[in-house]
Parts: structure tokens; sequence; C-alpha cells
């Protein structure tokens, strides 16, 4: 007989992470970069690696300078994790663990949950409001932690900086965690970031360079908050958690703003394309700032018809929105391939009577 797990992980759902698809310009499951990365990162990491027999620097300072110069923080507000998601376990585990209360949408980042469950906390999960997080109704809610995805994954919406700002006010949570994982493909993403508000310590940011800087394969993302925060987060963190290739890459990534620039106008323009051919094609897309678009219609003959076209997206009843999928922002190939599969016409969605 093998041990047994803690009680309260038992009824536990893994994470069910994204298919790949045949070919690479199919995936659009996972919110990644269909661009690749910047050269100057490929670079960077192939320097790097001549350094991999020694540990990481333990805070990945040269990161933390290159950001605090960006956000106009001080080094000791950020710390770097192995990618954004290990901040939410951190979080977790020093705000909510053993018996703890979270508030978060309905649907949620699915992390955001897992990592509630992981530390035996209580979670109150509030429905969207025409797809976007009903702040008023998470504001009454007493709570460690309010997490806030802005834009939301995985709608796509998003709440302006005056609602973001009028949450962390009146809001009763201890603490306000508002995740950026997708700022940089909003209309304005200066405008919208919540990083101001992170100064009285009742706010702190996440961000990622999973997404608009490619990097997903190498784990690498990071908190902006009070200096206690990160005073608290650093005890609990494990001390090489972020690679040596990892840091070189992201340094690298954030001084290549042209190719940041090239990653987000792809993506705003092609975010289009894939609304409109998801509209013409019958089905309706759920207004996105986001390099996804949520599409509501038939979740198993969306996933089914895609797939025969070589696209693999996620489907909606793995994000707690069933009835839906989730389509990432394609390279060009990409859109070619979602054209053919939405313009298959034995696939046309059944029109409905209405009355
Ligand atoms: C809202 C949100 N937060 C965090 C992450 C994870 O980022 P990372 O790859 O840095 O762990 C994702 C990834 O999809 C996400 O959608």
């Amino acid at each position: 007989m093998t041990i047994t797990s803690r009680p309260w992980l038992e009824q536990l759902q893994p994470y069910r992470p994204g298919r790949h698809a045949p070919l690479a310009d199919g995936s659009m499951a996972s919110n990644e970069s269909p661009l690749g990365t910047s050269p100057a990162v490929v670079e960077a990491v192939t320097r790097a690696a001549h350094g991999v027999h020694r540990y990481p620097d333990p805070l990945a300072d040269p990161v933390r300078d290159e950001l605090a110069r960006l956000h106009g923080v001080d080094a000791d507000q950020i710390l770097v994790g192995n990618g954004s998601d290990e901040l939410i376990y951190l979080l977790a585990m020093a705000y909510l663990a053993q018996g703890g209360h979270a508030v978060c949408a309905d649907p949620a980042y699915r992390i955001d949950e897992i990592s509630t469950y992981v530390v035996n906390a209580n979670l109150t999960r509030v429905p969207l409001k025409e797809w976007a997080h009903d702040l008023d109704t998470m504001a009454e809610v007493p709570a460690d932690i309010a997490y806030v995805v802005n834009p939301h994954n995985p709608t796509g919406t998003v709440r302006d900086p005056a609602e973001i700002r009028g949450f962390v006010e009146r809001s009763r949570a201890r603490l306000v965690v508002v995740d950026e994982a997708y700022i940089d493909f909003t209309d304005d993403p200066e405008a919208m970031t919540a990083i101001p508000l992170v100064r009285d310590g009742r706010a702190v940011v996440l961000r990622t360079f999973s997404k608009v800087h490619g990097l997903a394969g190498l784990r690498i993302g990071y908190l902006v908050g009070d200096r206690d925060i990160i005073a608290t987060l650093r005890k609990i963190r494990a001390p090489f958690s972020v690679g040596m290739l990892s840091q070189a890459a992201a340094v690298a990534a954030l001084r290549d703003t042209a190719y940041r620039e090239q990653v987000r106008a792809h993506t705003l323009r092609l975010r289009e394309h894939v609304v409109r051919l998801v509209e013409a094609a019958g089905y309706q897309a759920v207004p996105s700032q986001a390099n996804f678009v949520l599409v509501v219609g038939d979740e198993a003959e969306l996933m089914d018809r895609l797939a025969r076209h070589g696209v693999s997206v996620r489907p909606g009843s793995a994000l707690g929105v069933p009835g839906t999928v989730r389509i990432s922002v394609p390279s060009e190939r990409g859109l070619e391939l979602l054209a053919a599969a939405l313009a298959d016409a034995d696939h046309r969605p059944t029109p409905v009577d209405t009355p």
C-alpha cells in the first residue's frame, strides 16, 4: 500500500494542458507566441549555455534591474519566479495556507484555483458578468486574496484601470493579485497596468515572459509588489528556481523592444482576422484584448472540425466554460488552416430556431 495524500488533495483535478497540433502552426491551444522568440534571445541563451555548470543568480538580479528600470520601481519590489505560476503558488503558501480564503472569477485561471486547494484554503467563485469580472460582487467577499486576471483568461475581457483602482480601494480582500499575463495585447498597456497601485501594499501585479516575449518553454515570470510582501515570498521560495538560461533570455527579451512590438502588432492584426472568420462561420466571438479569442458554439463539433484541419484549440470544458473553445491567435499559416476549417461547408453550425 502506498502513502495516501492529505485528505483535501483527494478531489483535486490536475491541470489539463493544451495539446500540440501535428504542425506547429496549427497549435492554438496554449496562448503561446506564434512568432517564436527574438533572435537576440536565442543568441543570449546560447552564450549563457557555457555557464550552466554553475548555479544561477539566486534572485535573478540582472532581470530585476532591467525590470526596475522598465517599471520605475526599486529592484526589491520585484520577485522573479519559475513562470508566474510559481509566484501564484508562493502567494497561496504565504497568505492562504491552512484555512485562508480566496475569491476569484468563475471561470478563473485554473492555477489560481488549484493553488488555493493545494494549501487547504477556501475559494469563493463569482460568476462573470457579460464575460468580465463582476468586481462589485467580488469586492463584497471577505478574503485574504482576491484574484483579478486582466485581461481575463479564458475570456480575453478587460476591466479598465479606474475599475481596478476602485476595486483595490473597496475590496474586502486583504490583498488583490492582478494577473497581467496578457497586458501587452491590450489597446494601451501603459495606461492599463495596475503597477502604480502596488505602492500601498494592497495589490501585487503578476507578469509573464511566456506570451509577448515568446519564452513559455523557459518558465520565467515576475511579481511587482510591496517590499514586505517580496521579503515574505523570498523566505519560502526555492532558492534557485529560475534557471540561468531563462534569466539570460529574459534580459535579452526585455532589451529587444522592436521584437516585442512586432509580436504585439501581429497579434492585434490577426486577432481581428480570427474574429471575422469565426463570426462569418456563424459563431459568437467574445471581445478580446488578449492573444486568444473565446468562441461560443458547439464545443465538440468545433473541436472536431478544427482538428480535421490540423488545428488544436482549448476546449471550453477544460477551462470552466463548456460550450466554447478558446483559439490562440496563430501565425499567418495558422490563420489559413483556421480559415479552411471554418469555411468547411460540411460543418456549418445548425441554425437555432427562434420563436
Ligand atoms: C492568466 C495567466 N496567468 C499566468 C499564466 C502562466 O504564466 P507562466 O507561463 O509565466 O507560468 C498564464 C498562462 O497561460 C495565464 O493565462
